[in-house]
């Protein structure tokens, strides 16, 4: 493979000047990201301390191997939401590895009004599982909830994709043969007792964790009843009377110790094999991003540039380098792991749709994992575009993308507009991973297109009424949509819905889409099957 010729002056003033406002952006992510981190309020972490609990993030360190990473999702989930009192929405989770096996790890934070459920935090705790159904991983789920937030329940209970489908999910995993292995670390009431009672194996822990389907409260109002926590559903009950747990544990570390006993015993099947080399750091430094990676969108950037800091030794084998180069297409390794990468070099035609659908034919019946690297203002307009069958065209890239059953990863790393979202594997496109670089946007088009087509449709409304547009409501209009697309569009705006799986800096895209893969490789790749391209 050759190695990529880059052609960026590092010591150009465009390269300074991008840098240092990157590094602008890079840091406000970095602050926000610690601030939610430690967001949980100072009296409730003190209280939690004091019952001899160790916080969510604490808990997952001992729970992984020592030294090895933890791809944390989605941290700023509900972020800018309820006044920021749900701090990463309650909940931390994500893929680490225990005993050399990915797992996915569900973790309630009890410091953020007890563990409780608002809309984002059930988002996260299904895509979790989500995660876990797509690469077949085992999933820990660490317990400490008092299940629903009570005033959000209209938001959170009835739906689909609420609250019960935990449970569905979990049977589902199960019957997959994926293994779910519930800790229960404080209060699972009500629907949460379900996590640990639907699990394969359940630990739980002395005079901290309880289980039952209505509190104490609950029982005196419906039967008169008096029973404290304990007896009612607590260790001892649940571990020699009911059978509803299988583990005693004497506190939060013995618990931990015996989930990973637990999983020492679970032999992944079925796994995938790629044909993989040695890591090779890339030529490029992956740090040289911060001066390449497009802080104005408007300006230009050659996608191969960002592929040549991302990949082992900065090499690539590019397939049609000279044909439709507004989409390039190629193979690199990334941490030794062979990828098929998919990136943006401007405005998608007809033809570079049909070399995406071509590469991506070709990825999958070599099994080879496919990176999508976005920034894109989306598919060609005009007469002649039209007359050519660009909507033909660029459907059956989407349709490849769509029908692909080989691992996908998608990383945003400068806008993402338009049907070029869905083309290139957007959150609808069921990417196993996706992440947004901090200075990326996300919206249905640029705000400036977005105001030029509200401004023209209004103004053909007031036409037909043999009326004009005021110039000073014109700029009104446009001033409150680009306001509206710069706020909508963030980065932070889409992580906060989880229309992602985070924000990461673009010098962990590497380390962070080698993880992905090792991960998928956790079961088989489907074999994929196309439907009709439309010729
Ligand atoms: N809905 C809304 N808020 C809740 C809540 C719920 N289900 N459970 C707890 N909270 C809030 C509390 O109001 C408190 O808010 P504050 O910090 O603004 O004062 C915060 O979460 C912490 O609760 P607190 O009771 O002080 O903490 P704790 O650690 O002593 O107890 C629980 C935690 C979860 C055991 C206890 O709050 C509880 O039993 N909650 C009700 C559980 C329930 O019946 N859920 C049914 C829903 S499916």
């Amino acid at each position: 493979m050759y190695r990529i010729e880059s052609k960026i002056n590092t010591s150009s003033e465009e390269f300074k000047s991008n840098k240092k406002e990157f590094s602008k952006i890079l840091n406000e992510y970095k602050t926000v990201l610690e601030s939610v981190k430690h967001g949980a309020s100072e009296k409730a972490v003190a209280r939690h301390k004091k019952r001899g609990k160790l916080l969510a993030r604490e808990r997952i360190d001992l729970l992984i191997d020592p030294n090895t990473p933890f791809l944390e999702i989605s941290p700023l989930a509900a972020y800018g939401y309820y006044n920021n009192q749900f701090p990463s929405a309650g909940i931390v989770t994500g893929i680490g590895v225990v005993q050399g096996k990915e797992v996915m790890i569900v973790a309630n934070d009890a410091t953020v009004k007890g563990g409780t459920y608002v809309k984002e935090t059930i988002k996260k705790h299904v895509r979790a599982q989500q995660i876990a159904m797509e690469n077949r991983l085992p999933t820990v789920y660490m317990v400490d909830s008092g299940g629903i937030f009570l005033p959000e329940q209209a938001e959170v209970f009835a739906d689909r994709h609420n609250f019960g489908r935990f449970f569905y999910n979990q049977a589902r995993l199960s019957a997959m043969g994926i293994p779910q292995i519930a800790i229960v670390m404080g209060s699972c009431t009500a629907g949460g007792a379900y996590v640990p009672a639907m699990s394969d194996e359940t630990i739980i822990v002395k005079k901290q964790g309880t289980i039952f389907i209505g509190g104490p409260p609950l029982v005196k109002a419906a039967t008169g009843e008096v029973v404290t926590p304990e007896e009612l559903g607590g260790a001892d009950v649940h571990t020699a009377i009911s059978g509803v747990a299988d583990h005693y544990a004497e506190n939060d570390r013995h618990a931990i110790q015996i989930c990973r006993n637990i999983l020492e015993t679970i032999e992944p099947k079925e796994r995938q094999t790629l044909d993989i080399a040695p890591v090779e750091e890339p030529y490029y430094d992956p740090e040289e991003l911060y001066g390449i990676a497009p802080v104005d969108l408007r300006k230009p950037v050659d996608v191969k540039e960002i592929i040549a800091r991302m990949v082992d030794g900065s090499r690539f084998q590019e397939f049609k380098a000279r044909y439709a180069p507004t989409l390039i297409t190629g193979f690199a390794r990334i941490m030794g792991y062979p990828v098929g990468i998919i990136g943006n070099n401007g405005v998608l035609f007809s033809e570079s749709a049909l070399k995406g659908a071509h590469f991506v034919e070709l990825c999958s019946s070599r099994n080879i994992p496919i990176l999508f690297l976005q920034n894109i203002t989306g598919f060609i307009v005009g007469k002649q575009y039209e007359h050519g069958g660009i909507a033909r065209d660029g459907a059956k890239f989407v349709h490849a993308v769509a029908n692909a059953d080989v691992p996908k990863f998608t990383v945003v790393f400068g806008g993402s507009f338009g049907a070029g979202n869905y083309a290139m594997a957007g959150r609808a496109y069921d990417p196993r991973l996706l992440f947004m670089w901090p200075n990326a946007k996300i919206s249905v088009m640029g705000g400036e297109q977005a105001a030029g087509v509200l401004i023209q449709v209004k103004e053909e409304q007031l036409a037909a009424r043999g009326q004009e547009m005021d110039p000073a409501d014109r700029e009104k209009l446009r001033t409150e949509i680009l306001e509206k697309y710069e706020r909508e569009g963030s980065a932070f705006y889409s992580t906060a819905r989880l229309w992602d799986d985070g924000i990461i800096d673009p010098v962990d895209t590497r380390k962070i889409i080698a993880m992905g893969i090792a991960a998928s490789l956790n079961k088989k790749f489907p074999d994929t099957k196309y439907g009709i391209f439309r010729m």
